[in-house]
């Protein structure tokens, strides 16, 4: 049976990479990114890979305003979801971040915040239909086990840690799935050349589907990056 899916962050490698599994199956996809080229260079390469329908929405994620009324669209456009993908990610400059402000803030912005506010509204919405449904959320490792000079980002990112713990719980009575996905350095223009032993973004997408077939609520990709980083 296919799953009606928003991918937010589209234009992301790991997003791109999980979502050709997901066109692959034939499902119907929600595309959303702040650049509108890469965005239609996405939709029609997941298009040729299978995906029964395909809408593009072009959001800033730093738009926080905007998250529900876009969640809402998607809503009624495929006449509810079963499954979202929040992949939006920022890796400012370790050191220039700790003297520029604006920079720091950045971060925030977009690791941190737009992602409280983006699963607010997904579970909002998910919680009103009264069951079901499945939130996926790229987060990082960065930081459990201490960060080097990256601190801001790390902090930035064991945030997402603890308000995807909340909302678990919070969603858990009405069945909704939420996991959190933290992959190792992975090959992708975020953190640009990441050298030898990189995953691949197709590596982290099949572990992505692995772990929502075992409702895992968080998913580490290599899985032995769990016991080892
Ligand atoms: N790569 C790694 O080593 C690694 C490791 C652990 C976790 N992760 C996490 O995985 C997620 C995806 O990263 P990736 O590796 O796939 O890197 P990526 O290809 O660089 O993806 C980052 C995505 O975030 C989007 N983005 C950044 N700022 C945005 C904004 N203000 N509004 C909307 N979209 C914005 C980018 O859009 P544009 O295409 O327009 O730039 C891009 O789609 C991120 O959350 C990242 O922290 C990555």
């Amino acid at each position: 049976m296919s799953s009606k899916v928003m991918v937010y962050g589209a234009t992301s490698a790991i997003a791109q990479a999980t979502a050709r599994l997901w066109a692959a199956a034939g499902d119907p996809l929600f595309l959303v990114a702040r650049d509108g080229r890469k965005l239609q260079q996405v939709a029609d390469d997941l298009k040729t890979r299978g995906a029964a329908r395909i809408e593009t929405r072009i959001q800033d994620a730093t738009d926080l305003g905007g998250h529900a009324p876009l969640v809402e669209e998607a809503w009624q456009a495929f006449k509810g979801l079963d499954l979202a993908l929040v992949a939006q990610g920022f890796y400012p400059d370790p050191r220039r971040c700790l003297e520029d402000p604006e920079l720091m803030r950045q971060a925030l912005e977009v690791n941190t915040l737009s992602v409280f506010s983006l699963v607010n509204a997904l579970a909002r919405r998910f919680e009103s239909r009264g069951g079901g449904g499945t939130i996926v959320v790229l987060g990082a490792p960065a930081g459990e086990r201490g960060a080097g000079d990256d601190y801001v980002h790390a902090a930035s990112k064991v945030a997402v840690d603890v308000f995807l713990e909340g909302t678990r719980r919070r969603l858990a009575p009405a069945g909704v799935q939420v996991m959190t996905v933290k992959p190792a350095r992975t090959a992708s223009p975020l953190r640009g050349a990441v050298g030898q032993g990189a995953t691949s973004p197709s590596r982290v997408a099949r572990d992505i589907a692995l772990a929502l077939l075992k409702r895992q609520p968080v998913c580490y990709s290599p899985g032995y990056r769990r016991w080892w980083s």
